[in-house]
């Protein structure tokens, strides 16, 4: 490839298309609000942290909103859609428990445990990594 073309592709993916990237992994305990807010079907961002909070019939989990494509974040550069999560970056869907449902990325959203208090505070612990079926049961 000449110089010139190479230098303009570059240039064009820093200003466009990897303009939401962010290597700022969640980590730590995050306050994710309460249960009373979160009913079975939810599956929403966690304003200002990488994260989704979701719950279905087996009870709450969360995961990371930064693509494992080229780390974008889906919250930022990206969206919800009906079946899950869509990255602006370069394409990218995942399902609503983190798999690929479509490339360029190959490898599924990492989740993290979900503490649930006696009171409804709910808590991402951000630096425990959990697998795709882990679920936090909630009381009846
Ligand atoms: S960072 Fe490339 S598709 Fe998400």
């Amino acid at each position: 490839m000449h110089r010139r073309t190479f230098l303009g592709v570059v240039s064009a993916c820093s200003l466009a298309a990897c303009s939401g990237r962010d290597s700022n992994k969640p980590s730590g305990p995050i306050a994710a609000g309460s249960l009373r807010n979160v009913a079975v079907g939810h599956f929403a961002f966690v304003p200002g942290q990488p994260l989704v909070l979701a719950r279905d019939e087996r009870g709450l989990y969360a995961m990371t909103t930064i693509c494992t494509h080229d780390d974008c974040d889906i919250q930022g550069s990206g969206r919800i859609d009906g079946a899950g999560l869509s990255c602006d970056c370069h394409g990218s869907q995942f399902d609503r428990n983190g798999a690929v449902r479509r490339g360029p990325a190959g490898a599924a959203l990492e989740h993290y445990r979900v503490d649930l208090a006696a009171d409804g505070t709910l808590t991402i612990q951000a630096s425990a990594v959990v697998g795709p079926d882990a679920r936090t049961l909630v009381p009846t």
